[in-house]
């Protein structure tokens, strides 16, 4: 099975892709590849920019990645009690491509801050705008307090609670 897993942040130690790692590497006989959205910059998205530019072979790789997988792993980073810039400016210019950014492929969405919310404000919204892109949402978890919940030496989720939910999300795969 081959599992795509990023963070939906741009930040170096992105705590969402460690998260999305972690998450990625419970699916037993996963492929996982995990990729960096800064390797996806774009400029900002606009329809004046799309005229000029087309669309760009950042947008086009990101989709193929995600058309390759079986299982899509994202942990989503809030800022402001939404999407990362990055991620949203990834997103909008893919679905220009195809609005179908999900392709139906079974998706595990996450999302973690430093935080007691856990950025389960943007997750809220990702879950709820999935339809939309056609993404097969298997579960949709997050893990409040990060450096309390997550044992950074050992790149692991320490919250039981969390683990087992994480678990019997992954069974359904
Ligand atoms: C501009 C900005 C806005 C933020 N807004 C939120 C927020 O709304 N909710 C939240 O839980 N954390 C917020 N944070 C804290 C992030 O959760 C924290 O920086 C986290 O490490 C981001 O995830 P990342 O490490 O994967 O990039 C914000 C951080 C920044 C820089």
């Amino acid at each position: 099975m081959k599992v795509l897993a990023f963070g939906a942040s741009n930040s170096k130690n992105s705590i969402n892709q460690q998260l999305a790692l972690y998450a990625a590497k419970q699916i037993k006989g996963g492929e996982v590849s995990l990729i960096d959205i800064n390797d996806f910059e774009m400029p900002i998205f606009s329809e004046d920019r799309e005229k000029e530019l087309g669309s760009p072979q950042q947008a086009q790789q990101f989709f193929k990645a995600i058309g390759e997988a079986d299982v899509v792993v994202i942990s989503f980073a809030e800022h402001n009690g939404s999407y990362t810039a990055a991620y949203k400016n990834l997103f909008d210019w893919t679905s220009r491509i195809d609005m179908k950014v999900f392709q139906n492929k079974s998706v595990i969405m996450l999302a973690t801050s430093p935080g007691p919310g856990g950025a389960s404000s943007v997750l809220g919204a990702a879950q709820g705008s999935a339809p939309y892109f056609a993404a097969d949402v298997k579960g949709a978890l997050s893990l409040a307090s990060f450096y309390d919940n997550f044992d950074l030496e050992k790149g692991a989720v320490t919250d039981e609670t969390f683990n087992q939910q994480l678990l019997d999300i992954v069974e359904t795969l």
